[in-house]
């Protein structure tokens, strides 16, 4: 089956806060990218709102009409602000200030007693909660314990190899990650620096049932429309994963 498409449109918002203006709205490219084919929505509440607002994030809980996946910071703040808008899911992500993107995944081992507390609380409200890991054994077993229901495989060093070797290396880290996570249980998603060049090998792992893909459809809307340049990757994905 192809997998699904989470939409991330987090960089429609920055491109409107360089400006502090009120387009482009991150709510229209929602409802074009879900007319296009998108599966879910994806944001990224920062604790900076360097681009998605509070505004967006209600606004989105009330016209999304797939899914809607938050993003967040394990922070008392963000699980506040997930127990009143109530996304479908969210998903812990490490977030430091000065980083121009996360780059890196949770530390689901290190941080064990914190995460699975706010796993807790997440779950508690009906929300499905997801760990935005890096591919490794050790943190999808962490995730594990941590009782969360779905991982999302980091696959940014994956998308930063430049050579055919270092790609294959890192494409099979991805694939035990995913297929241990499997064997626990877990759903696996991924996402991370995914483009149209690099996604198609990644969607061939059967095991992964989802991707969150925002700055390369983003890019692509600006140049040819939101509708098109999600329904070209979830063609994509899908050709990627006929092969499985
Ligand atoms: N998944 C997660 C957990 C992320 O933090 C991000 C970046 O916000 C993405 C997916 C999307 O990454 P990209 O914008 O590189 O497609």
């Amino acid at each position: 089956m192809a997998p699904r498409l989470g939409v991330n449109v987090d960089h429609v918002a920055t491109l409107r806060q360089v400006r502090r203006a009120t387009y482009p709205d991150p709510v229209a490219a929602a409802q074009l990218a879900e007319l296009g084919g998108a599966d879910q929505i994806t944001i990224h509440l920062r604790e900076d709102r360097r681009h998605i607002q509070d505004r967006d994030l209600r606004v989105l809980r009330q016209t999304v009409t797939t899914r809607l996946n938050l993003e967040m910071a394990a922070t008392a703040e963000m699980v506040k602000t997930a127990y009143e808008v109530k996304p479908d899911e969210c998903t812990l992500v490490p977030e430091r200030r000065e980083e121009l993107t996360t780059e890196g995944g949770l530390d689901a081992a290190g941080q064990r007693d914190h995460i699975r507390k706010i796993v807790k609380t997440l779950r508690d409200a009906d929300i499905l909660v997801s760990l935005f890991i890096d591919p490794d054994v050790d943190q999808v077993r962490a995730a594990h314990r941590a009782e969360a229901q779905v991982i999302e495989i980091h696959t940014g060093r994956y998308c930063d190899a430049r050579l055919p070797g270092d790609q294959r290396r890192e494409l099979a880290r991805i694939v035990d990650a995913a297929k241990a996570a499997a064997r626990l249980g877990l759903a696996v998603a991924a996402g991370h620096g995914l483009n149209y060049r690099n996604a198609a090998p990644v969607a061939a792992i059967a095991e992964i049932e989802e991707f969150n893909i925002g700055h390369a459809i983003v890019a692509r809307a600006v140049l040819v429309g939101m509708e098109r340049a999600v329904r070209e990757m979830k063609e994509l994905l899908a050709a990627g994963a006929a092969g499985r």
